[in-house]
């Protein structure tokens, strides 16, 4: 059947470094629609998500937690999974970053870079953002934090392998200019051919300071940095290079659907990837845009913020998982940003499915049941009002198709709700129930009946690659669920012959707006109170457990910095004078990187007063003072005495 050919459409591959949020389930269920259309088309669909789950980011994430990496994001990615088989996303693979199958072949792929002379080992400096796992450059700042996540940058430098991308700028720029389809919206387009041409730096392409990676093959000291790992998902999910079967039949990708920040990764490093490896170029790339919170971007770090739920789980628990898709298919632009609010949510889902599709599907039904014992009758008569709603009926396949074709997925559905609101308004004109009053009407109350049920069988078609649930459940009614929804079907106007219709519930309950958004309010606030989705309640790493009586050996005294200054023989020391009552000692402490002397003169602190000198590169220490961690740093422990006498 399928004789269109092959289309192979990916998600990026998500990080498991905690839950996914609205904006991971935005581009899934833009991509996860483009695949049942397409499918529904005619094509032979691959359709490819997953998780890249390698980096310093979730090795420190499982540090603070006590677990292995891999036990953590096995349990992330499993509930990536459960999300995704309750949104019926369908995809046909799903690859992470950790199976043998991609890391065995990222090995193979990074080789045949190197043989083919375009890796190299030097040195990285750069400014890098952690949480982002990417280095900028000082101009790519933006208030001297990371220009994605705003968060702080730090300098970094280590030996590195890197991949010659300078080396196919002018190759790149080419692309750009010879296949604008390459790279849409057309704006991404401009900034990617400006930004190649201020320049390319090779990239850097391993990292030694942490080992939740795959091991560069030819030096066991460095992992493969996250894009070299990440992006090649795209093809070693297709077996490449060692059971190519799959590969040889979908690759080139016809798109990777991916968000705009990561639009330069896709567009410069992937194809440079490619032509290095020697291998074909994916047909397009797509850059969407964000979903924004008040103004910013929706993200892990900052995903529950204030009254608005941006939790999939809590909005398809409460509206399905169909209001839900639709609400992001229908809100949003493609390729522009688009802020979320509960509000804006709860009205599309009321307007649009609740009153106009609900209620054309319940309205016909009914009329259906009462004026022709549920039997579909047929038309014959005809007016003008009957030509406009079958001439609107039998375009709107094409005008999906066309707005499909632009990935316009809110216009697809405008076009299909064009001839919603046609039908509903169709009814009031033809006023069935003062047809049905007069018996010499009935040919005419027939056909308005009729026409009603071929123009939703239709709208049933139109809706599958959106929101097949809800297709299916209006097939139901309509007596039409036994049959196979066909994209072609949507072309004919006469299809329906005394189906049996049968009315259901609402297939979109009304919702009390104000009474949602009080209640989504109160979920919103307890989401952000919990902090952010991130896991709740770490145990600390700690040494082994103290007896009391260890405890009680220890005599603590409050003392008072007199002077501090640098250890002339160690840089990580300081060399403290201290007060205590009448008596003053010296006391030395490795806290030089965390303090400065200056900041330190006129602290409180806490002594261990008692414990047995020691020579310290050779200058005594008498007593020790207390520090604790933070977590990121050491923090001195002042003492609570209240604002007054030093203690002793
Ligand atoms: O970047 N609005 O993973 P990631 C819209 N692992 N879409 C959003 C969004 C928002 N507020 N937030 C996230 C990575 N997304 C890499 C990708 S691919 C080889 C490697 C979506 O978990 C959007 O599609 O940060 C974005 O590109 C993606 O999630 C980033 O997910
Ligand atoms: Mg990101």
């Amino acid at each position: 059947m399928n004789t269109k050919g092959t289309y192979y459409i990916t998600t990026p591959i998500y990080y498991p470094s905690s839950n996914l949020h609205i904006g991971h389930t935005y581009c899934t269920v833009m991509a996860d629609a483009m695949a049942r259309f397409k499918r529904l088309s005619g094509y032979d669909v691959r359709f490819l998500t997953g998780t890249d789950e390698h980096g310093q980011k979730i090795q420190t994430l499982a540090e603070t937690k006590g677990v292995s990496p891999q036990a953590y994001v096995d349990e992330v990615v499993d509930g990536i999974k459960k999300l995704w088989a309750t949104m019926e996303i369908s995809y046909d693979d799903f690859i992470r970053t950790t199976e043998p199958r991609h890391v065995e072949r990222v090995q193979k792929i990074f080789m045949k870079m190197y043989e083919n002379g375009d890796i190299y080992k030097g040195e990285y400096q750069g400014l890098y953002c952690t949480p982002c796992e990417s280095f900028w450059t000082e101009s790519q700042l933006v208030n001297g934090c990371c220009p994605d996540c705003g968060r702080p940058v730090t300098p970094a430098r280590e030996e590195a392998y890197f991949f010659k991308l300078s080396k196919y700028a002018d190759k790149l720029l080419e692309l750009f200019e010879t296949n604008p389809e390459f790279l849409q919206p057309e704006s991404r387009r401009n900034e990617m051919t400006s930004f190649v041409k201020q320049g390319l730096d090779d990239l850097c392409i391993s990292r030694s300071t942490f080992d939740w990676g795959i091991p560069v093959p030819i030096d066991e000291k460095h992992v493969i940095y996250v894009w070299l790992d990440a992006l090649t998902n795209y093809i070693t999910a297709l077996g490449y290079p060692d059971e190519p079967e799959l590969y040889e039949k979908y690759w080139p990708a016809d798109v990777h659907l991916v968000g705009k920040e990561i639009v330069r990764f896709h567009s410069i490093i992937w194809p440079a990837m490619l032509m290095s490896a020697g291998l074909p170029l994916p047909k397009k790339v797509l850059g969407h845009g964000w979903l924004l919170l008040g103004g910013e971007k929706v993200s892990k770090s900052k995903a529950a913020k204030g009254a608005d739920v941006v939790d999939p789980v809590v909005l398809i628990d409460r509206y399905g998982v169909d209001a839900l898709k639709y609400f992001l298919l229908r809100e949003y632009t493609f390729g522009q940003d688009g802020v979320f609010t509960n509000e804006v949510m709860l009205k599309r889902m009321n307007y649009d499915l609740a009153n106009d599709l609900g209620n054309l599907v319940s309205r016909t039904v009914s009329m259906i049941e009462k004026y022709n014992d549920g039997v579909v009758p047929e038309a014959t008569t005809n007016d003008v009002i009957d030509d406009d709603l079958r001439t609107i009926a039998v375009g709107a396949a094409k005008k999906v198709e066309e707005q499909m074709d632009k990935f316009a997925f809110n216009m697809a559905l405008e076009e299909i709700w064009i001839l919603v609101r046609r039908a509903n308004k169709y009814i009031d004109e033809k006023a069935p129930w003062v047809l049905a009053k007069d018996p010499e009407k009935k040919p005419e109350l027939d056909t308005v009946l009729k026409n009603l049920a071929e123009a939703i069988r239709i709208i049933s078609i139109l809706i599958y690659p959106f929101m097949h649930t809800t297709s299916k459940e209006i097939r139901k009614q309509m007596g039409l669920w036994y049959s196979d929804v066909v994209w072609e079907d949507a072309f004919e106007f006469e299809m329906m012959y005394g189906e049996q219709v049968k009315k259901g519930d609402p297939i979109f309950p009304r919702l009390d707006i104000e009474k949602e958004l009080a209640e989504l309010a109160k979920l919103g606030e307890k989401a952000a109170g919990a902090g952010s989705g991130e896991p709740e309640s770490i145990p600390l790493e700690l040494k082994p457990e103290i007896e009391y009586d260890d405890f009680a050996k220890i005599d603590f005294r409050v003392g008072l910095i007199e002077k501090a200054e640098k250890h002339p023989k160690a840089d990580k020391l300081l060399v403290f004078q201290i007060k205590m009552g009448t008596e003053r000692r010296q006391v030395i402490s490795g806290v030089a990187e965390d303090f400065k002397p200056e900041e330190m003169v006129g602290q409180k602190v806490i002594v261990v007063a008692n414990l047995k000198p020691r020579q310290l590169r050779g200058m005594e220490s008498k007593g020790m003072l207390l520090f604790a961690d933070n977590g990121k740093r050491c923090e001195i422990v002042t003492t609570v005495a209240p604002d007054g006498e030093v203690v002793s």
